[in-house]
Protein backbone atom coordinates (compact mmCIF):
# COMPACT_ATOMS: atom_id res chain seq x y z
CA UNK A 1 0.00 0.00 0.00
CA UNK A 2 1.39 3.59 -0.63
CA UNK A 3 1.30 6.35 1.47
CA UNK A 4 1.94 9.58 0.60
CA UNK A 5 3.46 11.59 3.26
CA UNK A 6 4.08 15.64 3.36
CA UNK A 7 6.55 17.44 4.99
CA UNK A 8 8.03 13.62 5.28
CA UNK A 9 11.66 15.41 5.66
CA UNK A 10 10.98 16.89 8.67
CA UNK A 11 11.61 16.05 12.16
CA UNK A 12 8.77 13.99 13.10
CA UNK A 13 7.83 13.30 8.97
CA UNK A 14 11.69 11.82 8.63
CA UNK A 15 10.67 9.47 11.84
CA UNK A 16 7.47 8.26 10.48
CA UNK A 17 8.51 7.25 7.13
CA UNK A 18 11.00 4.53 8.86
CA UNK A 19 8.41 3.16 10.73
CA UNK A 20 6.17 3.22 7.63
CA UNK A 21 8.90 1.50 5.76
CA UNK A 22 9.68 -0.74 8.65
CA UNK A 23 5.90 -1.77 8.97
CA UNK A 24 6.06 -2.91 4.68
CA UNK A 25 4.55 0.26 3.02
CA UNK A 26 5.45 1.99 0.00
CA UNK A 27 6.08 5.70 0.55
CA UNK A 28 6.13 9.16 -1.45
CA UNK A 29 7.62 11.69 0.40
CA UNK A 30 6.38 15.44 -0.88
CA UNK A 31 8.04 18.39 0.96
CA UNK A 32 9.03 21.92 -0.16
CA UNK A 33 12.46 21.87 2.15
CA UNK A 34 11.31 25.14 4.00
CA UNK A 35 12.26 23.57 7.30
CA UNK A 36 14.04 20.76 6.29
CA UNK A 37 16.96 19.39 4.46
CA UNK A 38 16.97 16.34 1.37
CA UNK A 39 19.83 14.99 3.70
CA UNK A 40 17.31 14.24 6.46
CA UNK A 41 15.77 11.76 3.78
CA UNK A 42 18.94 10.60 2.58
CA UNK A 43 19.60 9.27 6.55
CA UNK A 44 16.28 7.63 6.34
CA UNK A 45 17.25 5.77 3.23
CA UNK A 46 20.42 4.85 5.25
CA UNK A 47 18.99 3.70 8.46
CA UNK A 48 16.22 1.63 6.53
CA UNK A 49 18.22 -0.21 2.98
CA UNK A 50 15.57 1.45 1.20
CA UNK A 51 15.10 4.16 -1.44
CA UNK A 52 12.44 6.99 -1.14
CA UNK A 53 10.84 8.49 -3.48
CA UNK A 54 10.37 12.12 -3.28
CA UNK A 55 9.49 15.42 -4.51
CA UNK A 56 10.54 18.89 -4.00
CA UNK A 57 7.03 20.69 -4.23
CA UNK A 58 5.28 23.16 -2.29
CA UNK A 59 1.35 21.24 -1.33
CA UNK A 60 -0.17 24.21 -2.27
CA UNK A 61 0.92 23.58 -5.61
CA UNK A 62 -2.26 22.08 -7.22
CA UNK A 63 -0.68 21.05 -10.27
CA UNK A 64 2.37 19.35 -8.98
CA UNK A 65 0.43 17.05 -6.32
CA UNK A 66 -2.03 16.30 -9.14
CA UNK A 67 0.76 15.14 -11.31
CA UNK A 68 2.30 13.31 -7.84
CA UNK A 69 -1.38 11.44 -7.82
CA UNK A 70 -1.81 10.21 -11.24
CA UNK A 71 2.01 8.93 -11.07
CA UNK A 72 1.64 6.88 -7.58
CA UNK A 73 -1.33 4.81 -6.68
CA UNK A 74 -1.42 6.69 -3.14
CA UNK A 75 -4.31 5.31 -1.03
CA UNK A 76 -3.88 7.27 2.38
CA UNK A 77 -1.88 10.76 3.19
CA UNK A 78 0.22 11.72 6.25
CA UNK A 79 -0.14 15.56 6.40
CA UNK A 80 2.65 16.81 8.13
CA UNK A 81 3.52 19.74 6.33
CA UNK A 82 3.49 23.26 7.63
CA UNK A 83 4.70 25.80 9.40
CA UNK A 84 4.74 25.26 13.39
CA UNK A 85 6.38 28.15 15.03
CA UNK A 86 4.55 29.69 17.60
CA UNK A 87 6.45 32.99 17.72
CA UNK A 88 6.65 33.31 14.54
CA UNK A 89 3.28 32.72 13.48
CA UNK A 90 2.35 36.15 15.68
CA UNK A 91 4.38 38.30 13.66
CA UNK A 92 3.57 36.34 10.56
CA UNK A 93 -0.33 35.58 11.15
CA UNK A 94 -1.21 35.59 7.24
CA UNK A 95 2.04 33.72 5.89
CA UNK A 96 0.72 31.02 8.70
CA UNK A 97 -3.03 31.05 7.96
CA UNK A 98 -2.06 31.09 3.97
CA UNK A 99 0.02 27.91 4.22
CA UNK A 100 -1.05 25.93 6.80
CA UNK A 101 -4.99 26.26 5.93
CA UNK A 102 -4.44 26.62 2.09
CA UNK A 103 -2.22 23.74 1.77
CA UNK A 104 -4.16 21.78 3.44
CA UNK A 105 -7.52 22.70 1.64
CA UNK A 106 -5.47 21.91 -1.77
CA UNK A 107 -4.68 18.35 -0.62
CA UNK A 108 -7.91 17.80 0.20
CA UNK A 109 -9.19 18.63 -3.01
CA UNK A 110 -7.03 17.26 -4.96
CA UNK A 111 -7.50 13.70 -2.61
CA UNK A 112 -10.68 13.83 -3.01
CA UNK A 113 -10.07 14.12 -6.86
CA UNK A 114 -8.39 10.70 -6.80
CA UNK A 115 -11.14 9.51 -4.82
CA UNK A 116 -8.31 9.09 -1.79
CA UNK A 117 -10.23 9.36 1.58
CA UNK A 118 -7.89 8.12 4.43
CA UNK A 119 -5.68 10.96 6.05
CA UNK A 120 -3.82 11.10 9.39
CA UNK A 121 -3.31 14.69 10.05
CA UNK A 122 -0.80 16.79 12.54
CA UNK A 123 -2.85 18.53 14.88
CA UNK A 124 -1.23 20.05 18.72
CA UNK A 125 -2.00 19.69 22.12
CA UNK A 126 -1.65 23.79 21.79
CA UNK A 127 -5.54 23.39 20.20
CA UNK A 128 -5.93 23.12 23.96
CA UNK A 129 -5.25 26.19 25.06
CA UNK A 130 -3.49 27.54 27.82
CA UNK A 131 -5.65 25.12 30.25
CA UNK A 132 -4.54 23.74 34.25
CA UNK A 133 -7.41 21.20 34.07
CA UNK A 134 -5.04 17.80 33.69
CA UNK A 135 -4.76 15.57 32.34
CA UNK A 136 -6.46 17.07 29.37
CA UNK A 137 -9.03 15.10 27.58
CA UNK A 138 -9.81 15.10 23.51
CA UNK A 139 -13.44 16.92 24.67
CA UNK A 140 -11.71 19.42 26.48
CA UNK A 141 -12.75 23.19 25.73
CA UNK A 142 -10.53 23.98 22.28
CA UNK A 143 -9.13 27.36 22.63
CA UNK A 144 -5.73 28.03 21.42
CA UNK A 145 -4.69 31.14 22.07
CA UNK A 146 -2.19 31.90 19.29
CA UNK A 147 -2.28 32.28 15.00
CA UNK A 148 -0.29 28.59 14.98
CA UNK A 149 -2.72 27.27 17.45
CA UNK A 150 -5.72 28.61 15.44
CA UNK A 151 -4.72 27.28 12.30
CA UNK A 152 -4.58 23.56 13.66
CA UNK A 153 -8.37 24.35 14.89
CA UNK A 154 -9.67 25.64 12.31
CA UNK A 155 -7.89 22.65 9.97
CA UNK A 156 -9.63 20.01 12.46
CA UNK A 157 -13.02 21.64 11.86
CA UNK A 158 -13.14 22.40 8.19
CA UNK A 159 -11.71 18.05 7.99
CA UNK A 160 -15.02 17.50 10.44
CA UNK A 161 -16.92 19.44 8.03
CA UNK A 162 -15.31 17.26 5.32
CA UNK A 163 -16.66 14.09 6.39
CA UNK A 164 -19.81 15.34 7.44
CA UNK A 165 -20.48 16.08 3.66
CA UNK A 166 -19.45 12.50 2.78
CA UNK A 167 -18.59 9.47 5.13
CA UNK A 168 -16.41 7.82 2.50
CA UNK A 169 -13.55 10.47 4.09
CA UNK A 170 -11.61 8.27 7.29
CA UNK A 171 -9.32 11.23 8.91
CA UNK A 172 -7.79 10.90 12.39
CA UNK A 173 -6.58 14.07 14.54
CA UNK A 174 -3.49 13.32 16.15
CA UNK A 175 -3.08 15.89 18.81
CA UNK A 176 0.80 15.38 19.86
CA UNK A 177 2.14 16.79 23.10
CA UNK A 178 5.51 17.66 23.35
CA UNK A 179 7.71 15.47 20.81
CA UNK A 180 11.32 14.80 22.26
CA UNK A 181 14.32 12.36 21.42
CA UNK A 182 15.45 10.98 18.23
CA UNK A 183 16.34 8.26 16.41
CA UNK A 184 18.35 5.65 18.43
CA UNK A 185 20.86 5.62 15.50
CA UNK A 186 21.72 8.98 16.01
CA UNK A 187 21.36 9.81 12.47
CA UNK A 188 18.22 11.87 12.19
CA UNK A 189 16.58 14.55 14.92
CA UNK A 190 15.42 17.81 14.94
CA UNK A 191 17.17 20.18 13.73
CA UNK A 192 16.16 23.86 14.70
CA UNK A 193 16.41 26.82 12.92
CA UNK A 194 18.75 29.59 15.06
CA UNK A 195 17.96 29.62 19.28
CA UNK A 196 15.77 27.04 19.48
CA UNK A 197 12.63 28.02 21.45
CA UNK A 198 11.85 24.51 22.99
CA UNK A 199 13.16 22.76 25.98
CA UNK A 200 15.00 20.12 24.29
CA UNK A 201 16.84 21.37 21.99
CA UNK A 202 17.92 24.23 24.17
CA UNK A 203 19.30 21.86 26.88
CA UNK A 204 21.13 19.74 24.48
CA UNK A 205 22.77 22.55 22.75
CA UNK A 206 24.09 24.05 25.86
CA UNK A 207 25.06 20.29 26.87
CA UNK A 208 27.05 20.23 23.44
CA UNK A 209 28.18 23.77 24.41
CA UNK A 210 26.46 25.71 21.59
CA UNK A 211 24.74 28.27 24.12
CA UNK A 212 25.52 28.90 27.46
CA UNK A 213 23.28 28.94 29.99
CA UNK A 214 19.55 27.86 29.99
CA UNK A 215 16.93 30.42 31.45
CA UNK A 216 14.04 28.65 33.01
CA UNK A 217 10.46 30.55 32.85
CA UNK A 218 9.39 30.81 35.92
CA UNK A 219 9.52 28.61 39.21
CA UNK A 220 6.33 30.04 40.88
CA UNK A 221 3.87 27.88 39.33
CA UNK A 222 1.76 25.32 41.69
CA UNK A 223 3.65 22.00 40.38
CA UNK A 224 5.99 19.71 42.07
CA UNK A 225 8.86 21.87 42.20
CA UNK A 226 7.82 25.37 41.06
CA UNK A 227 8.77 24.99 37.01
CA UNK A 228 6.74 24.26 34.11
CA UNK A 229 5.21 20.16 33.53
CA UNK A 230 4.51 18.81 30.11
CA UNK A 231 3.82 15.91 28.40
CA UNK A 232 6.91 14.52 26.36
CA UNK A 233 6.66 11.85 24.08
CA UNK A 234 9.29 10.19 22.32
CA UNK A 235 9.24 11.02 18.21
CA UNK A 236 9.53 7.32 17.76
CA UNK A 237 7.03 6.04 19.79
CA UNK A 238 4.65 9.35 18.45
CA UNK A 239 5.75 7.87 14.99
CA UNK A 240 4.42 4.57 15.59
CA UNK A 241 1.18 6.14 16.76
CA UNK A 242 0.84 7.12 13.18
CA UNK A 243 1.01 3.70 11.86
CA UNK A 244 -1.89 2.84 14.34
CA UNK A 245 -3.82 5.53 13.26
CA UNK A 246 -3.33 4.51 9.76
CA UNK A 247 -4.98 1.41 10.35
CA UNK A 248 -7.19 2.32 12.25
CA UNK A 249 -8.78 4.61 9.35
CA UNK A 250 -8.06 1.94 6.80
CA UNK A 251 -10.55 -0.23 8.61
CA UNK A 252 -12.96 2.59 9.42
CA UNK A 253 -14.64 5.55 8.12
CA UNK A 254 -15.52 8.82 10.31
CA UNK A 255 -13.32 11.15 12.07
CA UNK A 256 -11.87 11.12 15.28
CA UNK A 257 -8.90 13.40 17.80
CA UNK A 258 -6.24 11.39 19.46
CA UNK A 259 -4.24 12.64 22.14
CA UNK A 260 -0.84 11.46 21.50
CA UNK A 261 1.59 12.04 24.57
CA UNK A 262 2.54 9.44 27.08
CA UNK A 263 0.04 10.74 30.28
CA UNK A 264 3.06 11.52 32.67
CA UNK A 265 4.36 15.00 33.02
CA UNK A 266 7.74 15.88 34.01
CA UNK A 267 8.51 19.66 34.78
CA UNK A 268 11.53 21.70 33.91
CA UNK A 269 13.70 20.66 36.54
CA UNK A 270 13.23 17.13 36.22
CA UNK A 271 13.90 17.30 32.53
CA UNK A 272 17.31 18.79 33.21
CA UNK A 273 17.90 16.21 35.86
CA UNK A 274 17.21 13.78 33.42
CA UNK A 275 19.54 14.62 30.69
CA UNK A 276 22.54 15.73 33.31
CA UNK A 277 22.24 11.76 34.26
CA UNK A 278 22.58 10.13 30.86
CA UNK A 279 24.96 12.63 29.79
CA UNK A 280 26.76 13.12 32.76
CA UNK A 281 27.02 17.19 31.84
CA UNK A 282 25.97 19.55 34.01
CA UNK A 283 23.42 22.03 32.44
CA UNK A 284 23.98 25.98 34.09
CA UNK A 285 20.39 27.25 34.35
CA UNK A 286 18.95 30.30 35.88
CA UNK A 287 15.62 30.91 37.01
CA UNK A 288 13.64 33.91 34.85
CA UNK A 289 10.36 35.54 34.18
CA UNK A 290 7.50 33.36 33.27
CA UNK A 291 6.83 32.70 29.01
CA UNK A 292 3.90 34.62 28.36
CA UNK A 293 0.94 32.23 27.39
CA UNK A 294 2.91 29.00 29.38
CA UNK A 295 0.38 27.02 31.48
CA UNK A 296 1.67 25.51 34.56
CA UNK A 297 0.41 22.00 33.49
CA UNK A 298 -0.01 20.08 30.23
CA UNK A 299 -0.42 16.16 30.01
CA UNK A 300 -2.48 14.33 28.12
CA UNK A 301 -5.11 11.67 29.15
CA UNK A 302 -4.05 8.90 26.98
CA UNK A 303 -6.76 6.18 27.37
CA UNK A 304 -8.79 6.81 24.10
CA UNK A 305 -5.55 5.90 21.72
CA UNK A 306 -4.12 3.14 24.21
CA UNK A 307 -8.44 1.69 23.81
CA UNK A 308 -8.91 2.45 19.69
CA UNK A 309 -5.90 2.74 18.22
CA UNK A 310 -4.34 -0.12 20.47
CA UNK A 311 -1.14 2.41 20.99
CA UNK A 312 1.01 3.60 24.10
CA UNK A 313 4.23 5.05 24.50
CA UNK A 314 7.00 2.95 25.50
CA UNK A 315 9.92 5.34 26.43
CA UNK A 316 10.68 7.25 29.50
CA UNK A 317 12.24 10.97 29.71
CA UNK A 318 15.53 9.30 29.98
CA UNK A 319 15.49 7.46 27.02
CA UNK A 320 13.88 10.88 25.31
CA UNK A 321 17.15 12.58 26.86
CA UNK A 322 19.51 10.27 25.80
CA UNK A 323 18.48 10.03 22.23
CA UNK A 324 18.38 13.59 21.89
CA UNK A 325 21.63 13.96 23.66
CA UNK A 326 22.90 11.00 21.25
CA UNK A 327 22.13 13.25 17.87
CA UNK A 328 22.99 16.65 19.46
CA UNK A 329 26.93 15.45 19.97
CA UNK A 330 27.10 13.36 16.33
CA UNK A 331 25.71 16.17 14.56
CA UNK A 332 26.01 19.53 16.47
CA UNK A 333 25.23 21.62 13.44
CA UNK A 334 22.21 19.48 12.47
CA UNK A 335 22.12 18.20 8.52
CA UNK A 336 24.03 21.69 8.06
CA UNK A 337 26.62 20.96 5.40
CA UNK A 338 28.82 22.40 7.53
CA UNK A 339 28.66 19.77 10.42
CA UNK A 340 30.94 17.89 10.85
CA UNK A 341 30.17 14.06 12.58
CA UNK A 342 31.85 14.36 16.14
CA UNK A 343 31.32 11.34 17.20
CA UNK A 344 30.75 7.77 17.11
CA UNK A 345 29.71 5.15 18.99
P1 LIG B 1 9.06 20.23 10.61
O1 LIG B 1 9.10 21.68 10.30
O2 LIG B 1 10.32 19.55 11.00
O3 LIG B 1 8.40 19.43 9.41
C1 LIG B 1 7.43 20.01 8.56
C2 LIG B 1 7.89 19.74 7.14
O4 LIG B 1 6.92 20.31 6.23
C3 LIG B 1 9.23 20.39 6.81
O5 LIG B 1 10.06 19.42 6.22
C4 LIG B 1 8.88 21.51 5.82
O6 LIG B 1 9.92 21.73 4.90
C5 LIG B 1 7.63 20.96 5.18
N1 LIG B 1 6.70 21.98 4.65
C6 LIG B 1 6.25 23.10 5.27
N2 LIG B 1 5.38 23.74 4.48
C7 LIG B 1 5.26 23.01 3.35
C8 LIG B 1 4.51 23.16 2.15
N3 LIG B 1 3.69 24.20 1.96
N4 LIG B 1 4.64 22.22 1.18
C9 LIG B 1 5.46 21.16 1.36
N5 LIG B 1 6.19 20.98 2.46
C10 LIG B 1 6.09 21.89 3.44
O7 LIG B 1 7.96 20.03 11.77
P2 LIG B 1 7.67 18.76 12.67
O8 LIG B 1 8.12 19.06 14.04
O9 LIG B 1 8.10 17.53 11.99
O10 LIG B 1 6.08 18.85 12.69
C11 LIG B 1 5.29 18.16 11.77
C12 LIG B 1 3.84 18.54 11.98
O11 LIG B 1 3.47 18.28 13.32
C13 LIG B 1 3.54 20.02 11.73
O12 LIG B 1 2.29 20.12 11.10
C14 LIG B 1 3.49 20.58 13.13
O13 LIG B 1 2.65 21.72 13.20
C15 LIG B 1 2.91 19.44 13.92
N6 LIG B 1 3.29 19.46 15.34
C16 LIG B 1 4.60 19.50 15.70
C17 LIG B 1 4.96 19.55 17.04
C18 LIG B 1 6.39 19.63 17.46
O14 LIG B 1 6.67 19.99 18.61
N7 LIG B 1 7.36 19.28 16.63
C19 LIG B 1 3.96 19.55 18.03
C20 LIG B 1 2.63 19.49 17.63
C21 LIG B 1 2.30 19.44 16.27
C1 LIG C 1 5.57 24.78 22.81
C2 LIG C 1 4.59 25.60 22.02
C3 LIG C 1 3.40 24.71 21.64
C4 LIG C 1 3.86 23.47 20.89
C5 LIG C 1 4.87 22.72 21.76
C6 LIG C 1 5.38 21.55 20.97
C7 LIG C 1 4.90 27.88 22.87
C8 LIG C 1 4.31 28.99 23.68
N1 LIG C 1 4.18 26.74 22.81
O1 LIG C 1 4.93 24.41 24.00
O2 LIG C 1 2.49 25.42 20.83
O3 LIG C 1 2.77 22.62 20.62
O4 LIG C 1 5.95 23.61 22.10
O5 LIG C 1 6.57 21.04 21.40
O6 LIG C 1 5.96 28.01 22.27
N2 LIG C 1 11.12 26.29 28.98
C9 LIG C 1 12.09 26.91 29.73
N3 LIG C 1 13.15 27.46 29.09
C10 LIG C 1 13.32 27.40 27.72
C11 LIG C 1 12.32 26.74 26.97
C12 LIG C 1 11.23 26.21 27.61
O7 LIG C 1 11.98 26.99 30.96
O8 LIG C 1 14.30 27.93 27.20
C13 LIG C 1 9.97 25.67 29.67
C14 LIG C 1 8.61 26.23 29.26
O9 LIG C 1 8.25 27.33 30.05
C15 LIG C 1 7.71 25.00 29.49
C16 LIG C 1 8.63 23.81 29.19
O10 LIG C 1 9.96 24.30 29.32
O11 LIG C 1 7.31 24.93 30.84
C17 LIG C 1 8.45 23.26 27.79
O12 LIG C 1 8.56 24.32 26.86
P1 LIG C 1 8.53 24.07 25.26
O13 LIG C 1 9.48 22.99 24.93
O14 LIG C 1 8.70 25.38 24.60
O15 LIG C 1 7.06 23.47 25.01
P2 LIG C 1 5.62 24.08 25.36
O16 LIG C 1 5.72 25.32 26.13
O17 LIG C 1 4.81 22.99 25.94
Amino acid sequence: MTILVTGGAGYIGTHTCIELIKAGYDIVVVDNFSNSKPEALERVCEITGHNIISYKTDIQNKQELEKIFSQHNIEAVIHFAGLKAVGESVQLPLTYYQTNIMSTLTLCEVMKKYDVKNLVFSSSATVYGATDQVPILEESPLNPVNPYGRTKHMIEEVLRDLVKSDNNWSIALLRYFNPVGAHESGEIGEDPTGIPNNLMPYISQVAVGKLESLQVFGADYKTVDGTGVRDYIHVVDLAQGHIKALEKIIDTNGIEAYNLGTGNGYSVLQVISAFEKVSGIKIPYSIGERRPGDAALCYADVSKAKEDLKWGARKGIEDMCQDSWRWQRKYPNGYSQKSIKIYSN
